[in-house]
């Protein structure tokens, strides 16, 4: 039986090598003045600003270019909406890491407002926001959040009463995302690993997510196939490989389309407080969650074999992708959950993907960080003391 969903928009979706060369046709139907927000490294060491701001003058197009060194906070989108909000901006685009496509979406949507961006975000401000913003064009340069094809902005407060929550509107799905794996060979191997575990876990979650569709499925499915080959070559002797990195940003690309439709997991119910308390890459907190919360759920999902089996069977589906889909079939499900628990465990030491302890989380904060976490979408119900267990393993 297929149950009722809803799908929102894509943006216009330009992949392949050399595909930033587009942008020269798309900016003329924009206008002349253009706010481009960039991150703070792999694009200036790639040669690829000074590309792009060398056309833009050539070309006589008005523009300003700030930099987004860290993951954008309230005060940073006001200040930056502040000087722009009368500069008749038509056109932002954003170049860079998930933080900077993040960023560059809440610029565009809050240069239209007069006043904090703190009034529109999830479960902190009161005010719902229009929809109105400036056009937004997003370019990423990693191949992890997915922020390319969604709705969202994720802004963080960080800090002992800090938050990671949305500004989120239909509207703001970007309206063109550009996908060019050259942009993403110069991305060091850390943040490789930590951005492509945070897409695969992306796809992972939307496709064992209890609001996942037939739609999502495939998208996620496909997401996965192209990925799993790939994650730890894009980190090591692939890194500078063209085609290993398009199928990482092709699974990226699909992780945003599938979480914007069928939502998240636990691990993401986590990297919101975990996040919002410590200063810790969302990709990491993520990947170091990932084998223990899976093998969490699928414990609980055994223990309810009757309700959850339908997870269960999903959980082994891509078991069976990561090792052999040909041999599987409903049979033998148990010994797919078990290939992927070793694959994820098998991805997790080989990306060398760090603890919390390791950000100064400790035993002392596990309370306050379960009393914050969200369920989400997650395929079944975990207790208080379930969530503990998943994080004291992993400090
Ligand atoms: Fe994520």
């Amino acid at each position: 039986m297929i149950e009722d969903f809803k799908f929102t928009n894509t943006p216009n979706i330009e992949f392949g090598a050399g595909t930033l060369q587009k942008l020269w046709e798309i900016i003329p139907k924009f206008g002349k003045n253009i706010l481009l927000i960039i991150g703070k490294n792999s694009l200036i060491k790639s040669g690829k600003l000074k590309e792009i701001t060398h056309n833009l003058e050539e070309k006589n197009y008005n523009y300003s270019c700030i930099a987004i060194s860290k993951e954008p906070s309230p005060q940073m989108i006001d200040e930056i909406a502040t000087n722009f909000r009368n500069s008749s901006i038509n056109l932002v685009i954003g170049v860079g890491g998930g933080s900077v496509i993040d960023g560059g979406k809440a610029i565009s949507a809050m240069l239209t407002k007069e006043d904090s961006i703190k009034n529109y975000l999830e479960g902190v401000g009161i005010k719902s926001h229009n929809g109105k913003k400036i056009p937004y064009i997003a370019i990423p340069t990693t191949s992890g959040t997915g922020s390319e094809t969604t709705k969202n902005a994720v802004i963080s407060e960080i800090g002992p009463n800090g938050f990671k929550k949305s500004l989120r509107h239909d509207n703001f799905i970007p309206n063109i995302a550009i996908i060019d794996p050259e942009l993403m060979i110069s991305c060091p191997s850390s943040i490789t690993a930590a951005c492509g575990m945070d897409a695969f876990i992306q796809l992972l979650e939307a496709y064992v997510s209890s609001k996942s569709n037939p739609i999502t499925d495939a998208l996620a499915y496909s997401g996965i196939k192209y990925m799993k080959d790939n994650i730890v070559l894009a980190c090591t002797t692939g890194a500078k490989d063209i085609d290993v990195r398009a199928k990482m940003a092709y699974g990226s690309l699909m992780s945003g389309i599938t979480l914007a439709n069928a939502g998240l997991g636990i691990i993401h119910g986590l990297a919101s407080p975990i996040g919002g308390f410590f200063d810790i890459p969302h990709g990491v907190v993520c990947g170091t969650l990932l084998y223990e919360a899976t093998k969490k759920n699928i414990e609980k999902l055994k223990e309810n074999r009757l309700q959850g089996v339908k997870y269960l069977k999903k959980y082994a589906e891509i078991g069976a992708l990561l090792i052999d889909p040909t041999c599987y079939n409903d049979t033998n499900i148990d010994v797919y959950l078990d290939s992927l628990l070793n694959r994820l465990e098998q991805w997790t030491k080989s990306l060398k993907i760090r603890k919390l302890g390791d950000y100064a989380i400790t035993e002392n904060d596990v309370k306050k960080i379960v009393e914050n976490a969200g369920m989400k979408n997650n395929p079944i119900r975990l207790t208080k003391e379930d969530i503990k267990k998943i994080i004291l393993n992993r400090l």
